[in-house]
């Protein structure tokens, strides 16, 4: 069968409101991360010197939303990437997580906060975080943009979280549709014709 014809929708959340929320989001994560470091007890050295922070974006969804966040939190970190595919081409339907590429592999003893556009199923970032504890971060941290309301095949606990959306498939700021759409300044639904 030919794949449904779609069409942009609806805007679910507008970039106001998304500006507004990223905003928060980026403060609530640099004053947790600060604390942490303060509390490992070399003060204000590991805030300026060292390298404890790495954010690890997925890629490619959540390529715009770091770019947002990092830029609301003044502090020392650094950035790896993953890849990550689980839906290939044109398909609204997830079919599992698949890593393409390696992961970072020095993240042993660092911060580590995964960003991701949105967590559907929860496959994507059940993958990720089960790996990346294999290397022993000093802690691990999970941030997505959206969390779809709906049953999760792989449960994953997510420390910050955008937006509450519904079981819809949405397109723009990062997410895509078979590749297109990620330059939409707002989110929008995808609907059929
Ligand atoms: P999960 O592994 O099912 O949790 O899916 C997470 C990944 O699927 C996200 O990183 C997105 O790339 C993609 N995804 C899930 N829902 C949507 C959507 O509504 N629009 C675009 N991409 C989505
Ligand atoms: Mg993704």
């Amino acid at each position: 069968m030919p794949p449904m014809p779609l069409q942009l929708g609806r805007t679910l959340i507008d970039r106001e409101r998304i500006r507004a929320r990223v905003a928060e989001m980026g403060r609530a994560l640099a004053a947790d991360l600060t604390r942490e470091l303060l509390q490992e007890g070399n003060g204000q050295d590991a805030l300026n010197h060292a390298d404890r922070i790495v954010m690890l974006p997925v890629l490619t969804g959540a390529v715009v939303f770091v770019a947002d966040l990092i830029r609301e939190m003044p502090m020392r970190l650094s950035m790896r990437v993953v890849t990550v595919s689980s839906y290939p081409g044109a398909s609204t339907q997830s079919k599992g997580a698949m890593l393409r590429g390696a992961l970072p592999s020095d993240l042993r003893g660092r911060h580590v906060v995964v960003v991701d556009d949105i967590l559907d199923t929860g496959q994507t970032l059940g993958l990720l975080r089960d790996l990346i504890l294999e290397q022993k971060p000093a802690s691990l941290r999970i941030a997505v943009l959206l969390s779809k309301l709906v049953p999760r095949k792989v449960e994953v606990k997510v420390d910050y979280s955008g937006f509450d959306i519904p079981d819809e498939f949405v397109v723009g700021y990062g997410l895509d549709y078979d590749g297109f759409y990620r330059n939409l300044p707002d989110i929008v639904v995808l609907e059929e014709r």
